[in-house]
Formats: C-alpha cells, structure tokens, sequence
C-alpha cells in the first residue's frame, strides 16, 4: 500500500504520541536506525485491558468495586471523556450509567449518534470514595492508559466532559467556564470541552451552551 509523504509523518506522529503515552520520550539512534517505528502496530483495545490488569498503581484499587475501563466503538470518530465512575458506574463496571449517564446518552443522541457508535471513558478508572475529586497521583496513574486508549481509536474529536477532564487533557488549570467554546487541539485530535452532565442535572439553564457544543461536534464530524 502506498503512502504519501503526510499520511506517513501523520502514522510516526500518532506513534510517537503513542510511545509517550508509555513513559518513552527518547529514542537511541541504533533505535531509530535498525528497529524503525512501525505505525501499523499499535496496541488494540483488548491489549491496553490486558496490561491495565487488575490494576492497583493507585490506593482507588483498595475503595473500588469494578475497573471501568470504557465502553463503545473502538473506531469512533468521537470519544466523550467524563470524569470518574460514580456508585452505579463502580457496581456496573461501564461509565455513565447512572443519571449523569442518561442525560449524556441523549447529548449523543441530539447529534443522531448512539452510545455504540462513539467511546466513553473516564480521567480516572476507579470510583473515588464518596465520588470525591480525583487526586493528581491518581489522575497520573491512569493517564497513561486513557492516552493509549486513544491513540488506539485515533478518534477526530474528543469531547471533553467537566473541569477535571478538560484540565487533564489540555493541561492547564484555565476554569471550564472559560475554557468551553473553543476547539482545542490534542496532538492533531480536536478537543471540544464542555459541561459535565452531573453539572446540567444541577444547572439546567447551561444546556444551552452544551447544545452549542455539540452542534460544533456535529459540524466536524459531519453528522447530520
Ligand atoms: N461521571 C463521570 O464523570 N463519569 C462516569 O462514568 C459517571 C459519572
């Protein structure tokens, strides 16, 4: 199969992102040389699962029930990013299924998309306890597994849901109020962030800049 010259710098970019997801941020150059990147291996979903194991890199593995990895189509254009499981997500071992969970699956279905056809996953895989705010080693802990998640799906467009997935993925600590209404962009993926439904079930008057959201996801997705 041939391959232009910008497809090729697009697979070793996606590559290298993919490498660093993994903690290697230098390459030796008998590396480089002899053993090449090769870009068509990248790691599938099911082996990211396999090497996440029943994890315990963060003190959550001793409070959790279930590790909710994410759930959806592993070749989705879009991949919505919440937060962390809450108490059903935790007992279900799949995110967003509880309240929060019901309102994001109409926010999917308002751009005519269901929840099989995108990905839904988490900052953090393990339910804090009491739903506190995730802490940074945990944060830290788990990042590495959601970066390879995605480079794996290679999706278009990641929406990202509430402050801490916002800040997470974007690396900053800009406040979510100022940071929605912009597209973002995350190593040649678009970031869209936006409300956290757990946020709208408490604010309903701010769906109207989350309907604003998606209809700019729908755009650059191509959804009718
Ligand atoms: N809130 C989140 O951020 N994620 C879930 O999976 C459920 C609720």
């Amino acid at each position: 199969m041939e391959k232009n010259i910008s497809e090729m710098i697009s697979d070793l970019k996606t590559y290298l992102e993919y490498l660093k997801g993994l903690g290697i941020v230098s390459l030796s150059s008998s590396e480089i040389e002899h053993d090449p990147p090769r870009p068509s291996r990248i790691l599938t979903l099911a082996e990211v699962r396999k090497e996440l194991g029943d994890c315990k890199r963060c003190k959550l593995h001793r409070t959790r029930r279930t590790i909710v990895f994410g759930e959806g189509n592993g070749k989705a254009a879009l991949i919505f990013i919440g937060e962390g499981p809450g108490y059903d997500e935790d007992v279900q071992g799949r995110p967003f299924v509880g309240k929060a969970g019901q309102l994001l699956t109409k926010i999917i279905q308002s751009i005519n998309l269901s929840r099989e056809e995108v990905y839904i996953a988490n900052i953090i895989k393990c339910r804090p306890p009491q739903n506190r705010n995730p802490e940074p080693d945990e944060i830290q802990s788990c990042h590495p597994f959601l970066m390879k998640q995605i480079s794996v799906i290679r999706p278009k467009i990641i929406c990202a849901l509430g402050t801490f997935s916002a800040q997470t993925l974007l690396k900053t600590d800009t406040k979510i109020t100022a940071l929605r209404g912009k597209v973002y962009d995350l190593d040649g993926i678009k970031v869209i962030p936006t409300y956290h439904p757990a946020f709208l079930l408490r604010n309903p008057e701010r769906k109207r800049e989350v309907w604003e959201d998606m209809k700019k996801i729908a755009e650059l997705i191509g959804s009718p």
